[in-house]
């Protein structure tokens, strides 16, 4: 493995817990690392007590690698978990969810109402037939409807399978396809950005792509006027409004699956990943509780969409099984005005809040003011998700809107590992900006090399997980060989490949790079995409950065860089000059773009991570694949005649 550029490990800057924070944190000794590394089983073991089962497991855990069985023999359900046991408790007439529409209508969700809805809705699927491992899929965007179906699927042991509500209709359609479901529940419309989305009419479409659909409940948001098909489409508030709020909860095993996700592999083909219920929630449970020093008394916002696994994880398993209040806003963080999120963190005085690097690089190229038009003092922690965060923007985060007070976990984890396995626990835990720093207790992770061995202290290679841990995924759906192949083909059967880069330092700390896929070889010398692009967004000129390796005859591969420039500056030849020199200056010349081009968009997925492989399709003058994923597919015109013309 060549060299690597060590920009990253460069930085110096140190953030130890404040002591306030400390004093007051739900894990305030670290021998918790020790403790639970020696005895991982009985770790997990503890976790499950603090949920409630029908029956208790047998065994911790089975592991015939690559296959896991979490708490085996166990018997529990989610929907218990999450909403029956807090009845009990001072918690019944707490708000589980707090809910803000675009539009600025509000809707708390106490646990008590949350129980009548789903108990209902849970009914409801029942008598259209659903039953114990049927699939179904929920195509709805972010209104309290969606997690009350998911807790109702659970509750009667269904697998949910959410898709994004802002994926296509081919995207839908492929997914029911793939999953085998008989039952979809949407929405008529609902809003984003000002406009009418009309969900009806795109899961219409879908539904007649993908066939074996016969119900479709319908959730009226907007109140539209919608075409319904008799006999298929059923209105959500007809069916709640007969149907009994009781409904027994299925015992389900341990290892019955609670639900699917989609998400892209290598392939074009989507992977339908598989989590089960007893290990699932202990994993989520546990982490929501630490990770985010979950207090009773905390509201408690992840700004991601339930359509992610971000969603699924830590806007409603996690906080709801913890009894916590969660909140969920339907809409766009720039509607009507840029300081959208931050009135709502003033006015329901949000103490921990989740967001994405992505979104924190937008607020930065809003500016400040937009935060500071609100109060955002009763923030005391802050969280990052979903793709490496440059230091720069992590910085901006601590200062601008964690006034400086607030610990940062920036926590790696993915769709296939269901929780968080890589992040700071805050309360005792020194962050330094841009490292996800140590495994969550229990978890064991390395940088391997393509050999299987550990690189040293400042070495890159290849994130590996060395344990199975409890929400891990079982399998992708009608396809073991793949889930096979994939993650556990890499060195041998028990370790986990991720999929991404990687570096840790003396510390053990470890700085995920991004993909290997977007991990460049220049004149053999290993450089990150993510590395150049944080060094182009300390300019003060830069907005937002992408990186590509471009195919070069001598060099093997060169960088090239797709630039959104802060409003203010112009495009031209100097800054151009400028920003390669910068990048030679914070990494080294044999980083330095071959190419700046400068682009008011960057090709977004919908989950908000740049498209890279569209601007490598660019940049070697390719056809452009499927862009159907895109939240703006006009954009890669646009790119391409960029391209041509700086050319
Ligand atoms: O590359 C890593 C990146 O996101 C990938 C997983 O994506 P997904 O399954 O969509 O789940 C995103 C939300 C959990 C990982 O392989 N990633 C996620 N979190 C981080 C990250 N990269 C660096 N730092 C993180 N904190």
């Amino acid at each position: 493995m060549s060299r690597p550029i060590d920009a990253l490990l460069q930085e110096q800057r140190r953030y130890p817990p404040p002591a306030e924070f400390a004093a007051r944190a739900n894990v305030d000794d670290p021998d918790v690392y020790r403790q639970a590394d020696e005895d991982f089983e009985g770790f997990w073991a503890r976790w499950a007590e603090e949920l409630a089962w029908f029956r208790k497991w047998d065994r911790v855990l089975e592991w015939h690698p690559p296959d896991a069985r979490w708490f085996v023999g166990g018997r529990l359900n989610a929907s218990v978990n999450c909403v029956d046991r807090h009845l009990a408790t001072p918690r019944k007439n707490k708000a589980a969810i707090i809910w803000e529409g675009e539009p600025g209508e509000t809707r708390v969700v106490t646990y008590q109402e949350l129980a009548r809805q789903v108990n209902r809705f849970a009914n409801v699927l029942k008598a259209l037939g659903v039953r114990k491992g049927d699939r179904v899929t929920l195509y709805l965007p972010m209104i309290p409807e969606l997690p009350i179906a998911m807790l109702a699927c659970a509750r009667i042991g269904a697998v949910h399978s959410v898709v994004f509500g802002g994926f296509s209709p081919t995207a839908l359609a492929q997914r029911i396809a793939d999953s085998g479901s008989r039952v979809l529940v949407t929405c008529d419309e609902y809003y984003r950005r000002g406009e009418r989305i009309p969900q009806k009419r795109r899961a219409d479409e879908a539904v007649q792509m993908a066939g074996g659909i016969d119900k479709v409940v319908v959730v009226r948001r907007t109140g539209a006027n919608v075409p319904m098909t008799p006999g298929r489409d059923l209105w959500w508030d007809e069916l709640m409004a007969s149907a009994d709020p009781h409904c027994p909860p299925e015992p389900m095993d341990s290892e019955d699956m609670l639900f699917m996700m989609y998400t892209s592999g290598t392939t074009g083909k989507p992977k339908g990943i598989v989590h089960t219920t007893g290990g699932y929630l202990v994993g989520v449970h546990a982490t929501t509780k630490w990770v985010f020093d979950l207090k009773e008394e905390d509201t408690y916002w992840c700004s991601a969409d339930i359509g992610w696994i971000t969603g699924h994880s830590y806007i409603v398993y996690g906080p709801l099984s913890n009894g916590a209040t969660t909140v969920m806003y339907e809409g766009s963080p720039d509607w009507p005005d840029k300081d959208r999120l931050w009135s709502m963190v003033e006015r329901y005085a949000v103490n921990i809040f989740y967001t994405a690097p992505t979104a924190i690089r937008q607020f930065m190229q809003w500016g400040e003011a937009y935060p500071r038009r609100h109060d955002l003092s009763s923030l005391r922690l802050l969280g990052s998700v979903g793709e490496p965060i440059n230091p720069e923007a992590w910085v901006w985060y601590h200062r601008v809107i964690g006034g400086e007070r607030c610990p940062i976990v920036d926590t790696w984890w993915q769709t296939e590992t269901g929780m968080i396995l890589i992040t700071p626990l805050p309360g005792i835990t020194v962050t330094k900006p841009g490292s996800a720093t140590r495994p969550f207790p229990g978890v064991k992770a390395a940088v391997l090399d393509e050999q299987g061995q550990p690189v040293p202290p400042g070495g890159g290679g290849y994130l590996a997980i060395l344990r199975p841990w409890p929400a891990m995924l079982r399998t992708i759906w009608g396809d073991h060989q793949r889930y096979v192949d994939t993650y556990w083909s890499r060195w041998n059967r028990q370790t986990y490949y991720p999929g991404d880069g990687a570096k840790w330092d003396e510390d053990g700390y470890f700085w995920v790079l991004g993909r290997v896929d977007d991990v460049m070889n220049v004149a053999g010398h290993r450089l990150s995409t993510m590395e150049i692009e944080s060094a182009l967004v300390e300019h003060p000129a830069v907005a937002e950065a992408a990186v590509i390796g471009a195919t070069h005859s001598i060099k093997g591969q060169v960088p090239v860089a797709f630039v959104i420039l802060k409003s203010g500056w112009e495009p031209s030849e100097a800054l151009e000059r400028e920003l390669k020199e910068k990048v030679a200056q914070v990494i080294s010349p044999i980083a330095r773009p071959d190419r700046v081009v400068f682009t008011p968009d960057l090709p977004k997925t919908r989950s908000g991570k740049i498209m890279r492989r569209l601007l490598r399709d660019i940049v070697h003058g390719s056809a452009l694949g499927d862009v159907t994923t895109l939240r703006n597919p006009e954009v890669a015109e646009h790119l391409r005649q960029a391209f041509e013309t700086a050319a």
